[in-house]
């Protein structure tokens, strides 16, 4: 069974399509983060209009990309919320109209589980019981999965998300937008134990909380400009008497947050006895994160690569199927849902 998945929730206009939940025929996506960085930020109004323009020539280079034509296509799946209204209902209103005209089954994702599931389109197929570490810009959640469509929430963010705590604090030491990736190549020139950042451990709770530490790096920066120093651009060894290295800070900070993951992470597998820990979202492609994971957890840790990690349609055409599957199929008045939560 072949579903044509589109995904349009941020900034990221894709259509994939993906063969029995499975296997990726097509995965196209159109990132609009050089138009956003100009702003530090993705502009939601620029983000839909954006989307507008791109939406149907991507679906047709997703069909013609997996060698498909209409008629090798058997359901649409699409990305109904969690997300920015404007940007969801392009894709949302595209899915249904095609649908429509080709009289296929239409099937609402939620992006959270199509995270979960760029993890079904890898190497083995998880097996139930399992943990899943889902970190994007949007959240922070640790859920324990029992079967496909059964989430039960262990924790969850407090206050900011690990990816918003990461493109915060790009911000703050002068890194620019999207925060995650230049944090983490900045991070690979610098020295994690340099500076000490705080870790939010929030004792007998799975529950996260990031933003204490931003602050902890917005102090410093502070205290650094008040004392007329500077932040040096990844110098290495680059502690000075004038200057702070940007790497440095970089590292320790990214090194904060993946404790608290890993730890977190750790307890939790080990207290409900899964068989497997997944990770998902965009901040599952940091490279420490993965490698601290599978290091540490003592039992199998599978993650997609970091393609599959960020914003993707396969991942909804992928989610889309098992719904199907068990039976779940979405009509015509099916409408964006931009705080749409998984548990
Ligand atoms: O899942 P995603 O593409 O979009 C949302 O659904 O939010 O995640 C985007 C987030 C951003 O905050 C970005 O900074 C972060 O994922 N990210 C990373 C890395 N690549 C992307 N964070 C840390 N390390 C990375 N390599
Ligand atoms: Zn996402």
């Amino acid at each position: 069974m072949n579903v044509l998945g589109i995904e349009s929730s941020c900034d990221e206009t894709a259509a994939a399509v993906v063969a029995d939940g499975r296997r990726v025929l097509s995965n196209v996506i159109a990132s609009q983060v050089d138009i956003h960085a100009a702003y530090g930020g993705v502009v939601p109004e620029v983000a839909s209009r954006q989307h507008l323009l791109w939406i149907i020539p991507i679906i047709e280079q997703g069909l013609s990309e997996a060698g498909a034509k209409w008629i090798d296509i058997d359901a649409v799946a699409v990305t109904k919320g969690p997300g920015l209204a404007g940007s969801l209902l392009v894709g949302l209103n595209a899915g249904k109209a095609l649908a429509f005209a080709k009289g296929l089954p239409l099937i609402g994702v939620n992006h959270i589980e199509g995270h979960i599931y760029a993890n079904w389109l890898i190497g083995r197929e998880p097996e139930f019981p399992l943990l899943c570490l889902v970190v994007s810009g949007g959240h922070s959640d640790l859920i324990l999965m029992t079967d496909h469509g059964e989430y039960q929430l262990l924790g969850r963010t407090r206050d900011d998300a690990a990816g918003e705590a990461f493109d915060k604090v790009a911000r703050i030491i002068g890194l620019g937008y999207p925060g995650g990736p230049a944090i983490q190549t900045a991070a690979g020139e610098g020295e994690p134990s340099k500076i000490r950042l705080p870790r939010a451990w929030l004792r007998n709770s799975y529950d996260f909380s990031f933003s204490g530490l931003k602050t902890a790096v917005l102090r410093l920066v502070e205290r650094l400009q008040a004392e007329g120093k500077e932040l040096t651009v990844c110098a290495t060894g680059g502690q000075t008497d004038k200057a702070l290295s940007v790497c440095d800070v970089a590292a320790s900070f990214e090194k904060a947050v993946v404790d608290v993951l890993v730890e977190k992470t750790r307890r939790a597998a080990a207290a409900y006895g899964v068989k497997m820990v997944l990770l998902a979202g965009g901040v599952a492609s940091n490279a420490e994160l993965r490698q601290r994971m599978a290091e540490e957890l003592g039992i199998t840790v599978q993650f997609p690569p970091p393609r599959l990690c960020t914003d993707n349609a396969a991942m909804i055409a992928s989610c889309g199927y098992f719904r199907l599957k068990a039976g779940y199929r979405d009509d015509l008045d099916l409408d964006v849902w931009p705080n749409l939560k998984l548990v």
